[in-house]
């Protein structure tokens, strides 16, 4: 069956229609004649299989990778990169008037990552057996993956040396994480399903099968979500740095074995910048930044405002804050173990007419968009977001007191429908 794609929607397929219903197309283009395959017929809408493409987009590329449309990981390889933001740009936008009921939005301004491959400094594979990749799409399978095209070179490196060392694991863990920070220090994190009895290697020996610049180890039991660790061989840190050279100034980071750091090697220091663009003109006293991790943007921002607080709610992350704020010698910042979402009692204790926040995809609760709507002190919210949809959601209650002084779209994740964004409100007179 033929059908013309309309657009691609947020979750990375296309929809058309099929008569009369809308269907659903993985790996297609907008403006593309398609041959399709009914998957599951619903009351509402059909999931289809591309079967061939008819009339193909000027936009569509060879993809790179071989195991592209097997593998869960990437949905916009067949993709030129500037379509790929063109479109991440249009869902962007979609959503927020759709979802957010919000006028006559506009992106101003898009940031592409340096490079669309080779940018993640941090992987996640899972492991059956001695295979390691990642989930097939909508799938639990795994497509046993010899490299990735969009990690980092020394975490490829990395998995060749695993695939040899599994082999000789008595207990074979269910995931291994790999994180390589842009100093080349890389951290090893070998995840078990229960208590297993003991771990048969040391660094020494993990060393000689992945990246030598692995500096430290942790085998870890996974409980539902919840990752204890058992035991930890090494260094439990790394360090990044950020150079800000507008001001000819480096900040360097502490990253815990657990705790978050951006995962977009290239557009970390854009990220940061971008935010800085929007508050470097004014003289903010007091500002709260929510969901601050290790303070990736909370020190940057210490540099222009007289008082920062950091508010996180892990507790690694949040001691990786307090020794990052010494590391660079900073004294107007502190950090604070909290729920962002939920202890706004602790937000209440402050004044902030500055707002930063960069919450989880699940996006900020009713008890905190009630606490920044009704707070008179706060003039200007930045909110980095990883989820148009609850961005929508959110920025809805939001634009009661605030309107939109822009939008900017920062390319986290190439070849994924993921999309990352910076908007700036300020408080309406
Ligand atoms: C998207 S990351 C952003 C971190 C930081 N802004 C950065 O750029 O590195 C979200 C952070 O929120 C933290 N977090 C998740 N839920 C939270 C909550 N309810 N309250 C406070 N922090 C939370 C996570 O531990 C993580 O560090």
């Amino acid at each position: 069956m033929e059908i013309n794609i309309e657009k691609l929607i947020y979750g990375g397929k296309g929809i058309g229609k099929l008569y009369g219903k809308t269907c659903f197309v993985p790996f297609v283009i907008d403006g593309e004649t398609v041959e399709v395959r009914v998957k599951k017929e619903k009351k509402n809408f059909i999931e289809c299989e591309l079967s061939s493409i008819i009339e193909p987009s000027p936009h569509r590329v060879k993809p790179l990778c071989k195991y592209f449309r097997y593998c869960g990981g990437c949905d916009y390889q067949h993709i030129k990169y500037e379509k790929q933001i063109e479109i991440k740009k249009e869902i962007l936008k979609e959503t927020l008037e759709r979802l957010g009921k919000l006028e006559n939005i506009d992106i101003s301004k898009v940031i592409p990552s340096e490079k669309p491959f080779f940018y993640r400094n941090r992987v996640q594979f899972k492991v059956r057996g001695n295979q390691i990749g990642f989930y097939m799409k909508e799938s639990n399978r795994i497509v046993n993956i010899d490299s990735c095209l969009i990690l980092k070179e020394d975490l490829n490196e990395s998995l060749e040396g695993l695939k040899e060392l599994i082999e000789f694991l008595e207990f074979k863990p269910v995931e291994i994480h790999i994180y390589s920070t842009n100093l080349n220090q890389v951290l090893i994190k070998f995840i078990y399903p229960k208590r297993f009895k003991r771990f048969p290697l040391g660094l020494k020996h993990i060393k000689a099968f992945v990246n030598k610049n692995t500096v430290g180890i942790g085998i870890f039991e996974k409980n539902n979500e919840f990752l204890k660790k058992f035991i930890s061989i090494g260094k439990q840190f790394v360090y990044e740095v950020i150079n800000l050279e507008e001001i000819n100034r480096e900040i360097k980071y502490r990253v815990s074995i657990n705790s978050f750091f951006q995962v977009n090697r290239f557009q970390v220091k854009n990220l940061v910048k971008e935010v800085l663009e929007e508050i470097k003109n004014e003289n903010y006293k007091e500002a709260l930044d929510l969901y601050c991790g290790v303070g990736t943007i909370t020190l940057p921002i210490a540099l222009y405002v007289n008082k920062v607080i950091g508010i996180e709610a892990n507790k690694f992350a949040v001691e990786d804050g307090n020794h990052n704020k010494k590391l660079n010698s900073l004294k107007n910042v502190n950090f604070i173990k909290a729920d962002a979402g939920k202890n706004i009692d602790i937000l209440e204790k402050y004044n902030p007419d500055l707002v930063v926040l960069d919450p989880p995809r699940s996006g900020i609760t009713k008890e905190l968009l009630n606490y920044l709507n009704s707070k008179e002190s706060i003039k200007k919210i930045v909110y980095v977001s990883c989820n148009p949809s609850t961005l929508a959601r959110d920025l809805a209650v939001l634009s009661e007191r605030f309107y939109i002084k822009n939008i900017k779209l920062i390319d986290m994740f190439p070849q994924t429908y993921h999309i990352e964004s910076i908007t700036t409100l300020e408080k309406k007179r």
